[in-house]
């Protein structure tokens, strides 16, 4: 299965499919890393020899042009899943069109619980004794996808912010090599889902 991973931050989901697809029983292989600014995550493609690209939102006048410029250049690698792993922009209706249903996300927390871009420190902010992990199929809205796998995370007392979403990734990271093996295999029918 080849894979495009975009990010916008340090990437540490990102290193954990890097990492799986070192084993060569793994089914998948990032062909390539996209992020939509000079993101610290893309040390990762360097490190690991994988060529990267950045199509900086900064550089559009708006959206759906930065959406246009982004979608070229994913779709030179003729992916078979895109990821969306700390991507902190919403794609535009053209770019979820052209990609659907290979196209999925993680999110920090147990959806339908705090979609969006502040979801652990909302959960933090709610006094919430558990929230979690999801990876769902991106569709139009803000992490409302269908969900293909989730998993509860505990907040601890004196959790903060940093300390939670730290231990929200570690979970993150499991579910979404699992998703990609499940994808890659079958398990996972990614056009069933989104018919
Ligand atoms: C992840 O928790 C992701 O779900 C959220 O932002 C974080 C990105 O972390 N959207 P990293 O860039 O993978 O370290």
């Amino acid at each position: 299965l080849k894979l495009v991973v975009l990010i916008s931050g340090g990437g540490s989901n990102l290193r954990s499919l890097l990492e799986a697809a070192q084993d060569a029983e793994y089914p998948a292989r990032v062909v390539a890393i996209g992020a939509d600014r000079d993101a610290e995550g893309l040390v990762h493609a360097e490190e690991f020899g994988i060529p990267s690209f950045a199509v900086s939102f900064a550089n559009y006048p708006d959206r759906e042009a930065w959406g246009d410029a982004l979608l070229e250049q994913v779709q030179q690698w003729q992916p078979d899943l895109v990821i969306l792993s700390g991507l902190m922009r919403l794609l535009p209706p053209r770019v979820v069109a052209a990609l659907s249903p290979n196209l999925i996300n993680t999110h920090p927390a147990y959806l339908p619980e705090f979609p969006g871009a502040h979801g652990v420190r909302d959960a933090i902010a709610a006094g919430v004794s558990e929230s979690g992990a999801s990876v769902i199929v991106v569709d139009n809205g803000v992490d409302s996808g269908p969900i293909l796998s989730q998993r509860r995370v505990a907040v601890l007392p004196n959790d903060t912010e940093s300390s939670l979403h730290d231990r929200i990734k570690l979970v993150e990271r499991e579910l979404l090599v699992q998703v990609v093996l499940d994808i890659a295999n079958g398990t996972i029918d990614l056009k069933e889902l989104v018919s």
